[in-house]
């Protein structure tokens, strides 16, 4: 191991295979900032207790808890209590938590006019970046205890704001919440209650929906979630962190997937719904057909949501009777890719958004409201990994950089 070459100031890893891991990760350990990115494109490394994943083994735990345990028996609500504070709570802290939640579920209605001014057709997941980056100029957050008031407000608000696009692009009212239904209930409400006709949330779609967002609450270091600590670790507010890990979550190689995978299969049926023909494309790299919600950068084995998120969608079909022809062509997709030689070598599992995007669609949610949803379920992670930055005082982020231009250059007028 040389971490020798002064005039670059990054380490050069050499010597084994072994050496390098031995080394690595004593390195990594003594100063939780080292990337063996071969591209050097990640920011260093953070310490944090938690998510722990193990992407060859495909586990996921939330604070130690099994993803599958917590899908099954736990609230959306239980899991953002553990993800921000730490542990599951008690009766009486899960009473007091959910009343604190709904005593800030309206949003001021000042936030309504700036919301106005956003083109019918605007993406929802821009229209809520912006209104929760306009949350931090209505709750300046300078009072002692700011942050935790902010933590609730910002939990309370999103489902009320996210559906404020979907209402506005069918040209209907919005709802305002009703506090005597649950969390996703509520949602539910707002999304799809009209003043014409009476709605009840079906419970099946509210389980699931459940579910969802439990399976979304957290990924350790990604794309967003790291935006969120690096943004935040300039003492940016919590909503300037917030908002800008939704405008990294709308990406479609980050949360934006859900949308292009059913896109993609719309495009299939377009076609004909031949999905022998778009498998073989897959496999040509010349045919510039990207085969989307298959893989993951981390999982070498099954993504562990997929698989817990593949039966909640087939349960929720069954129950619901959905005989809908693209998510016919999905399942064609998942069987022939599953059995094909050429994905089963390079590991192509369907991954969380080729399923999530499926099971939105069942639940009538819009295409293009499916990365909010991710945002939604993804919010107690961003909030706990943002306090987490704050509490273990992690000085401001700045990302090493390794210079690859020219060294001097004589100025030319041409
Ligand atoms: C996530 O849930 O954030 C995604 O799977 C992306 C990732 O972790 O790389």
């Amino acid at each position: 191991l040389s971490l020798g070459d002064k005039k670059y100031k990054f380490p050069v890893i050499t010597g084994s295979e072994d050496e390098k891991a031995i080394d690595i990760a004593k390195l990594r350990d003594e100063t939780g900032h080292i990337t063996i990115d071969s591209g050097y494109k990640n920011t260093g490394a953070t310490k944090s207790a938690i998510t722990f994943l193990d992407g060859e083994l495909g586990i996921l735990r939330y604070r130690g808890y099994s993803i599958e345990e917590l899908a099954e028996k736990a609230t959306f609500l239980e899991v953002a209590y553990l993800l921000i504070y730490g542990e599951l709570p008690t009766t009486e802290q899960y009473a007091a938590f959910e009343n604190d939640i709904k005593m800030h579920t309206i949003v001021n209605e000042d936030m309504r006019k700036i919301f106005e001014g956003f083109p019918v057709n605007a993406h929802p997941m821009g229209v809520l970046s912006a209104m929760v980056c306009a949350m931090s100029a209505f709750y300046t957050g300078d009072k002692a205890g700011a942050d935790e008031l902010n933590i609730i407000r910002l939990m309370a608000k999103m489902p009320s704001m996210a559906t404020w696009s979907y209402k506005k692009s069918q040209g209907h009212p919005v709802n305002y919440p009703n506090n005597s239904l649950d969390y996703c209930s509520n949602f539910l409400n707002m999304m799809f209650a009209l003043p014409v006709a009476p709605y009840q949330v079906n419970p099946v779609v509210a389980a699931a929906l459940n579910k969802l967002l439990i399976l979304h609450a957290d990924h350790e270091q990604n794309c967003s979630t790291s935006t969120v600590r690096l943004v935040g670790s300039s003492h940016a507010s919590l909503y300037a962190s917030i908002s800008a890990g939704i405008n990294a979550l709308s990406g479609p190689l980050h949360g934006g997937a859900n949308q292009e995978v059913i896109e993609m299969l719309e495009a299939i049926k377009a076609d004909g719904g031949d999905t022998a023909k778009y498998i073989a494309m897959a496999k040509d790299k010349n045919s510039g057909f990207r085969l989307m919600g298959f893989g993951h950068r981390v999982y070498k084995n099954f993504d562990p949501r997929a698989r817990i998120i593949k039966k909640a969608a087939d349960d929720v079909l069954a129950a619901l009777g959905i005989n809908d022809p693209v998510l016919k062509i999905a399942s064609e997709l998942e069987a022939a890719a599953l059995s094909d030689e050429y994905f089963v070598a390079r590991k192509l599992y369907p991954n969380v958004d080729f399923y999530s995007g499926i099971i939105y669609r069942a639940l009538g949610i819009p295409t293009d409201m499916f990365t909010v949803m991710f945002a939604i379920g993804r919010l107690p992670g961003w909030i706990a990994q943002w306090k987490e930055m704050k509490a273990n005082k992690e000085p401001i982020g700045r990302p090493r950089q390794v210079y690859v231009g020219a060294t001097e250059r004589a100025y030319v007028n041409i």
